[in-house]
């Protein structure tokens, strides 16, 4: 079964912007997303050291980069990106 990676970076400025939140991503998937999608928290995806990047935290779903995530974001993507495969 095909999985969408969810790299939650945990790097220090992301998770002072909020990824310590992000973390309880896993408890609010429902049993469907939670069979599809990997969650893993990551190092500095050195996205922060750039201001054209965006705003941390940052979250990579597959190859796409989310700033300024927060949970339902991230929820969005992952629902597009298994909508747009199936
Ligand atoms: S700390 Fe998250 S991109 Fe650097």
């Amino acid at each position: 079964m095909k999985k969408v990676n969810v790299s939650i970076c945990t790097g220090t400025t992301c998770y002072l912007m909020g990824a310590a939140h992000l973390l309880l991503l896993d408890e609010m998937l429902d049993p469907y997303l939670r069979d599809h999608v990997e969650i893993r928290g990551v190092h500095c995806l050195g996205f922060c050291n750039d201001e054209t990047k965006g705003k941390a935290p940052f979250v990579q779903v597959d190859d796409q980069v989310i700033t300024n995530a927060n949970i339902t974001k991230v929820l969005d993507t992952v629902r597009e990106i298994l909508e747009t495969e199936s």
